[in-house]
């Protein structure tokens, strides 16, 4: 049994580690709101997914703060109206996908 369970462990305690902010954001709930209202506009300008836009080699973003930040001003351009977890659960997914921010 513990075979099993230390890795898992191990897991769970490494997401917890990874962003303090992001440690009840629901990732892929975050991904599918991306996935319907983010992406033409970023791929207009980068090309392919759009994904270029957060990996750029000059990036806007630095911090998780103002990843969240950025998400709630293009949320707001677009009138979203997005809840505020649903705009944590897309920074989150950024994060974890993109910018890789630990706190
Ligand atoms: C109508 C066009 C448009 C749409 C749709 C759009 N964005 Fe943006 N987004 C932009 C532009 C333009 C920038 C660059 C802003 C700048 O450089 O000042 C940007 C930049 C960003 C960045 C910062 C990239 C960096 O440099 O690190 C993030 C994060 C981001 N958008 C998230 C989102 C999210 C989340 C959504 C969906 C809710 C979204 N965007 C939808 C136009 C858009």
């Amino acid at each position: 049994m513990t075979k099993i369970l230390l890795p898992l462990l191990y897991l769970f305690s490494l997401n917890a580690v990874a962003n303090d902010m992001f440690a009840k954001a629901d990732v892929k709930a975050g991904k599918a709101l991306v996935e319907k209202n983010c992406i033409s506009c970023h791929a207009s300008s980068y090309g392919g997914d759009g994904s270029g836009i957060y990996t750029r080699e000059y990036p806007k973003v630095k911090t998780s703060k103002g990843l969240v930040a950025q998400v709630r001003s293009c949320n707001t351009m677009l009138g979203l109206k997005w809840f505020e977890d649903e705009e944590l659960n897309v920074a989150a997914y950024l994060n974890q996908t993109y910018y890789k921010f630990e706190k």
